[in-house]
C-alpha cells in the first residue's frame, strides 16, 4: 500500500472514531412527553434568564445578574420538585453523563450569582463565557435532533 493511502485511511478511521465518541443520543425522544415538555418549559425560562444576564453584565447590574442567575439555579430546584413519577421517569431515560453535566451547569449559576453578589464583574463576564460553553456543549451532545447544526 502507498504512503498515501495509508495515511488516507488512517485519516478516515480517525475521523471515524471521532464521529463515534461524540455520537449524539439525543435525550428528548426518550422522555415521556409530559417530562420532555417540562424540561423544554425550563429551556426557555433558562434562554430568558441568560439573555437578561448578558444585558445587566454590560450594564455593570450585578443586582439582576444576581437575581437572574439564581432564577437559573431554582429552576433546576424546581425539576428536581417534579413529582416523584414524572423525576423517576426522566432519570431512567437519561444517562448519567447527562445528570452530571446538568448537574455542572446548574453549579456554575450558582457561582455566577455569588460572584454578582460580590460585585466581581471579571469573574462574571468569565463564568459568563462558561455558561455558554456548557449550552452548546450540551446541546450538541444530547440535543443533536433538534440541533444538528451543532454537531
Ligand atoms: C445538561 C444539558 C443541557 C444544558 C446544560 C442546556 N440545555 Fe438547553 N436543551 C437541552 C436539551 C436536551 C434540549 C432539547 C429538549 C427537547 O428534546 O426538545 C434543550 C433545548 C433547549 C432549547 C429549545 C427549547 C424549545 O423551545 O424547544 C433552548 C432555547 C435551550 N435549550 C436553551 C439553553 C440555554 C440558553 C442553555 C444555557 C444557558 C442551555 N439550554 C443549557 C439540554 C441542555
Amino acid at each position: 500500500m502507498r504512503p498515501s493511502s495509508i495515511l488516507f485511511l488512517t485519516l478516515t478511521l480517525l475521523a471515524l472514531v471521532g464521529a463515534t465518541a461524540n455520537a449524539a443520543e439525543p435525550v428528548g425522544p426518550k422522555l415521556p412527553p409530559q417530562v420532555r415538555s417540562l424540561l423544554v418549559q425550563e429551556m426557555n425560562a433558562i434562554l430568558d434568564a441568560s439573555e437578561a444576564i448578558l444585558g445587566a453584565i454590560v450594564r455593570g447590574q450585578d443586582d439582576v445578574v444576581a437575581t437572574k442567575a439564581q432564577a437559573i439555579h431554582d429552576s433546576f430546584v424546581l425539576r428536581q420538585e417534579m413529582t416523584a413519577e414524572n423525576r423517576k421517569a426522566f432519570m431512567e431515560a437519561v444517562p448519567p453523563s447527562f445528570v452530571k453535566r446538568d448537574r455542572a451547569f446548574h453549579r456554575l449559576t450558582a457561582e455566577l450569582a455569588a460572584a454578582a453578589r460580590e460585585e466581581n464583574r471579571v469573574r462574571q463576564r468569565r463564568l459568563y463565557a462558561e455558561m455558554i460553553e456548557a449550552c452548546t456543549a450540551c446541546h450538541s451532545r444530547y440535543a443533536s435532533d433538534r440541533f444538528p447544526r451543532l454537531q
